[in-house]
């Protein structure tokens, strides 16, 4: 049977209020473009996978939900921890010309290069070891109304040689880290902990 505390058995926790519940998950650059294809980029870390579809959390009000309603495909673009200050530079920008931080150039801005996608319109960022190609299956508000839930199909994952086991499909787990934003400070990956039964790329050694 398990064990179970009274509320006031012990002080190891205590209750709190934070402002934010960011408790740590990676930071994606999604490519978008607008019903014209200007080009808009900006650093979301509401995104989870599960098989080929990838779940975002989006403000109302960005250029990004602007145009993934115009023009429903984009780019999910995996940095590394290495980028992590391009990342913090684009999130104090929009891509809303009609806002005072609007910048036209997001790339530029960044120092970010673009690069063609094969199946979509928006740009892949070439610094980002992954590159996930999309379209949008379904935007919708959440249950309070306050944000939109984006469900997106991957159409094609593009992975930098460096960070793949050579001849194969699969990511090498230890050439691989993304970056993580943790109570809104940014961390890589520690060293490995461990393998799940699941891993196709268990360690031998
Ligand atoms: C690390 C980081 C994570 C962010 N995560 C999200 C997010 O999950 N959802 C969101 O709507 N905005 C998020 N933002 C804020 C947007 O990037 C920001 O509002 C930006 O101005 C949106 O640009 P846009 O209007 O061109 O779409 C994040 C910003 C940073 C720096």
């Amino acid at each position: 049977m398990n064990k179970i505390s009274r509320p006031d058995a012990g002080s190891t926790h205590r209750v709190v209020e934070p402002h934010i519940l960011y408790f740590g998950t990676p930071v994606v650059l999604l490519s978008t473009v607008d019903a014209d294809g200007a080009v808009n980029l900006a650093p979301i870390s509401s995104a989870w996978a599960l098989d080929r579809t990838v779940v975002l959390g989006l403000g109302p009000d960005g250029q990004t939900s602007r145009n993934l309603a115009a023009h429903p495909e984009l780019v999910v673009n995996v940095p590394g921890p290495g980028l992590w200050r391009q990342v913090e530079l684009l999130g104090g920008t929009t891509g809303r010309a009609d806002a005072a931080h609007f910048v036209r150039d997001k790339f530029g801005h960044a120092g970010l290069t673009a690069q063609p996608a094969e199946l979509v319109a928006p740009p892949r960022v070439v610094e980002c070891p992954l590159q996930l190609e999309a379209r949008v299956a379904d935007l919708r508000a959440d249950a309070t109304g306050e944000f939109l839930v984006a469900e997106v199909q991957v159409l094609r994952v593009h992975a930098a040689e460096s960070i793949t086991v050579p001849g194969t499909d699969y990511v090498e787990p230890a050439a691989w880290s993304p970056l993580v934003y943790n109570f809104r400070h940014y961390f890589g990956l520690g060293p490995e902990l461990g393998h799940s039964s699941r891993s196709r790329t268990p360690r031998t050694a």
